[in-house]
């Protein structure tokens, strides 16, 4: 068991990050916790507004990719944990060169300073995308990575990087590789967020091609808590480790179950053209983190459920952030989509 009692968290006010401040919050109190964040259209300050002014909480704007602030902050603190990233696959297929700048080069420079100050841990929160689409079996830590999009390729990138680092300096590298997580405060261009707050509005629920794409919905919680358990508990010499619950549900799946929920008409699905290089199946053998004493504890119903009473119930959250930016982004996406039937 590691203690830890000075944590910078890259990426904190983003989804994860913000959800694994809350927990480290009421169960770990005694850790400062700084906050290093661009605040990017996905960064939020109201996710970490409740923090503000607490004792052992700071927050830092900038960039994990503006080395001299990274090092200043670095001297500060024992540990690293990077959920910085660009995240939104459908963004990485129209703006590569973000997605290699933070996931590679900025995961490298926060490398950099953790090796410089002789941190005890650097905790890279990469994903299940890494190992690329998964057709038959489910992906162990050993396997090979074969991403296929520029989001995956670049979180795949920083791992590369974190890996030699640790080979080379003796970097001590914890992975974690997370599936699809979902619950509050995600931002509302990714799958689970879009269906709710189109229903919500009665808009359509834009679904690639036939809906059939498989992925493992891990609620936010549980993701943290598997966090949590390899930051603190996990031998280096496992190094990496996959997170996920074993269900699959395809797209067409969710949707239907949002729906039901909401009791709105199944006539709402819209069928768009497909995603580009489209994965359609991710699947983890989740043995190695069991073993180290994790296991989900929400359902997908229940966590569904819960998501979606969360998105009805903070729509001064979402509101503002479905402005602007947001339907530029989301008609450049989805008219680019014509149907297939069209
Ligand atoms: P998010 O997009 O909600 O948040 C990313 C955060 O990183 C934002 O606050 C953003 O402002 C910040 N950021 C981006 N570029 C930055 C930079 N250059 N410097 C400093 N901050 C920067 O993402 P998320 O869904 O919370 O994902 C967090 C991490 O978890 C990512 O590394 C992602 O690859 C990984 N992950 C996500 C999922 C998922 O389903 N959401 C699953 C597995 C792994
Ligand atoms: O697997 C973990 C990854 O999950 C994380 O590393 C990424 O950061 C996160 O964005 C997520 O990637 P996906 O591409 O799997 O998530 P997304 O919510 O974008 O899409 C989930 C599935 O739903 C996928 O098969 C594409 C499909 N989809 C998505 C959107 C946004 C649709 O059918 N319609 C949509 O509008």
């Amino acid at each position: 068991m590691r203690s830890l009692k000075r944590l910078l968290v890259a990426g904190g006010a983003g989804f994860i990050g913000s959800n694994f401040v809350r927990l480290l919050r009421k169960n770990r109190p005694e850790v400062e916790i700084t906050v290093l964040d661009k605040l990017t259209y996905a960064g939020n300050p109201a996710n970490l507004a409740e923090f503000e002014g607490g004792r052992g909480y700071r927050f830092v704007h900038g960039d994990i990719c503006d080395s001299q602030l990274v090092d200043s902050i670095a001297a500060g603190v024992e540990a690293i944990v990077n959920f910085a990233a660009e995240t939104h696959v459908d963004r990485s297929l129209m703006e590569p060169l973000a997605f290699i700048d933070t996931d590679v080069r900025g995961t490298a420079i926060l490398c950099e300073a953790a090796r410089k100050h002789a941190h005890e841990i650097f905790l890279l929160v990469s994903t299940d995308e890494v190992y690329g689409e998964v057709l038959d079996g489910r992906s162990r830590e050993e396997d090979a990575l074969k991403p296929r999009s520029p989001y995956s390729a670049s979180k795949a990138g920083g791992e590369h990087i974190a890996r030699a680092y640790a080979a080379s300096f003796g970097l001590p590298l914890l992975v974690t590789r997370g599936s699809n997580t979902f619950g509050p405060y995600q931002y509302p261009e990714k799958l689970i967020p879009v269906l709710i707050t189109n229903a919500i509005d009665g808009l359509p629920l834009p679904l690639y091609n036939d809906g059939s794409a498989v992925r493992d919905y891990v609620h936010v919680e549980d993701h943290c808590r598997a966090i949590d358990l390899v930051l603190h508990n996990a031998p280096l010499s496992d190094g990496v480790y996959n997170i996920g619950t074993g269900v699959e549900t395809n797209g067409k799946q969710v949707a239907n179950a949002v729906l039901e929920i909401m009791g709105k008409p199944k006539s709402l699905i819209e069928y768009v053209a497909d995603r580009p290089g489209h994965d359609y199946r991710y699947a983890v053998d989740i043995t190695r983190i069991t073993e180290l004493g994790w296991e989900p504890q929400v359902t997908f119903p229940e966590g569904l459920e819960s998501t979606v009473r969360w998105y009805v119930d903070h729509q001064d959250w979402w509101r503002p952030l479905r402005s602007g930016e947001y339907w530029e982004y989301y008609k450049r996406n989805y008219r680019a989509l014509t149907k297939p039937s069209a």
